[in-house]
């Protein structure tokens, strides 16, 4: 009993720690973790959970997967930053190995997701002034409704969720929104000779896992070709597995002009992101024109390498696949028996949403997610009404059945 409270107040100090000392940019569920490993974290007090949204997905590999951690620590004894003011010897072996995975000329490589938005939009504007002949400064680049591609201004200028825009102002110029799952409205705003590019998520992860219609995407790639529009698929949630395919446009056989990537680029480890494009747009940039201290440094090199051969090796694109269609079957039944709290299921692989309907005395899906956290199952919503689930790549059908059983306990009970 002892053990407990002190354990719980432990728990309680961190928590008024990050509350004092720390920015009030997030708002957490009340749990402290310390461990984890595979599908699995810990809490300061020991209690384990199913982590049901893998930090956003970088964590598709699974935490702390031994591979990944050794080619880290292996590659941290020996050599952790040069800059790109010299040559290292990581650098060139992950930049092919990426390159000849997604079918890419080159990469570059950057450390958060933002980091590397901005520059696939850089390449963008380049692109059109040198290859396009777009006149000086007039570059235009459509972006769907509802996006979320990261948080600095640039990113923000084009963003329409209240949260993430106001009070941030002014705001950059060169950006249009174009309604998401609209071919007709973005037919309509490609007539602009000065678009240089669209950039869309294949999936809107962040807007509450919303799925496009099937063929969307492929015609919009193809309404971008018509127009001489560069397609940016920001893969940056979507990519390395999550939805069942390498890349979510593969399920529409699309190969983006540009494609961005970022977060399980390094099983979750450190911040590692990358943009790849063929060689008439990445090499519009030249030496001195874009860069990042630590962009591709040893250590993100190693790790990313390590990530993408877990990825393959242990078949976790298709581990994906399978058990996500496990979690939305087991989902519907919940569904079936319980409409008046299930909306709506709706994803693809591994990236899933419910959305739950408010109840008459006021309970949300926050209240779920901190139920299921009591009942040993991480999970945020997002939006109010979404709760999003989104595994490690690595759990296998065992688990997913004893954390659909925890996730049916707590809707049944709402
Ligand atoms: C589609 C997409 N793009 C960009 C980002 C931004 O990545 P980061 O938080 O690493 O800057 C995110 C993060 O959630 C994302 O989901």
């Amino acid at each position: 009993m002892q053990t407990t409270s002190a354990t719980a107040s432990r728990s309680q100090e961190l928590m008024q720690l990050e509350d004092q000392y720390g920015a009030h940019n997030y708002h957490p569920l009340p749990v402290v973790l310390s461990r984890g490993e595979g599908v699995h974290v810990w809490d300061v007090e020991g209690k384990h959970y199913f982590d049901f949204l893998s930090a956003y997905s970088a964590v598709n590999q699974g935490h702390c997967h031994p591979r990944i951690i050794g080619a880290m620590i292996e590659q941290a004894q020996r050599l952790t930053l040069t800059s790109r003011a010299f040559f290292n010897d990581q650098l060139g072996p992950a930049e092919k190995q990426l390159c000849e995975l997604f079918g890419y000329d080159k990469a570059l490589l950057m450390n958060s997701g933002a980091e590397a938005v901005e520059t696939a939009l850089k390449l963008a504007r380049k692109w059109g002034y040198q290859e396009k002949g777009i006149a000086p400064n007039q570059a235009r680049i459509l972006v769907a409704e509802h996006n979320f591609h990261g948080r600095t201004t640039g990113i923000i200028s084009f963003s329409t969720d209240p949260d993430s825009t106001g009070g941030f102002g002014p705001y950059m110029p060169g950006y249009q929104v174009v309604p998401y799952d609209d071919l007709a409205a973005l037919e309509e705003a490609l007539q602009d000779p000065h678009v240089c590019a669209f950039m869309v998520e294949p999936i809107q992860g962040e807007a509450g896992v919303v799925v496009p219609s099937e063929g969307y995407l492929a015609k919009a790639f193809a309404l971008c070709k018509s127009h001489k529009v560069l397609f940016i698929a920001d893969e940056i949630q979507t990519g390395l597995g999550r939805t069942g395919e390498l890349l979510a446009t593969c399920y529409e056989g699309v190969h983006a002009d540009v494609l961005i990537l970022g977060k399980a680029l390094s099983g979750g480890v450190l911040p590692v992101s990358a943009v790849l494009a063929r060689n008439e747009i990445m090499l519009t940039i030249k030496p001195g024109q874009h860069g990042s201290t630590f962009g591709g440094n040893p250590v993100a090199c190693a790790v990313l390498r390590a990530a993408l051969d877990v990825l393959q090796d242990e078949h976790l694109i298709s581990n994906a696949k399978a058990l996500g269609e496990v979690f939305r079957e087991r989902m519907r039944r919940i569904q079936a028996r319980r409409p008046e709290v299930v909306e709506l299921v709706r994803g693809k692989g591994l990236l899933n949403a419910v959305i739950i309907r408010p109840s008459v005395d006021g309970r949300t899906a926050w209240d779920v997610c901190v139920s299921l956290m009591e009942n040993g199952l991480l999970a945020k919503p997002t939006h109010g009404d979404i709760i999003r689930f989104a595994p490690p790549l690595v759990i296998n059908e065992e688990q997913m059945h004893e954390a659909c059983d925890i996730i049916e306990k707590v809707i049944l009970a709402f």
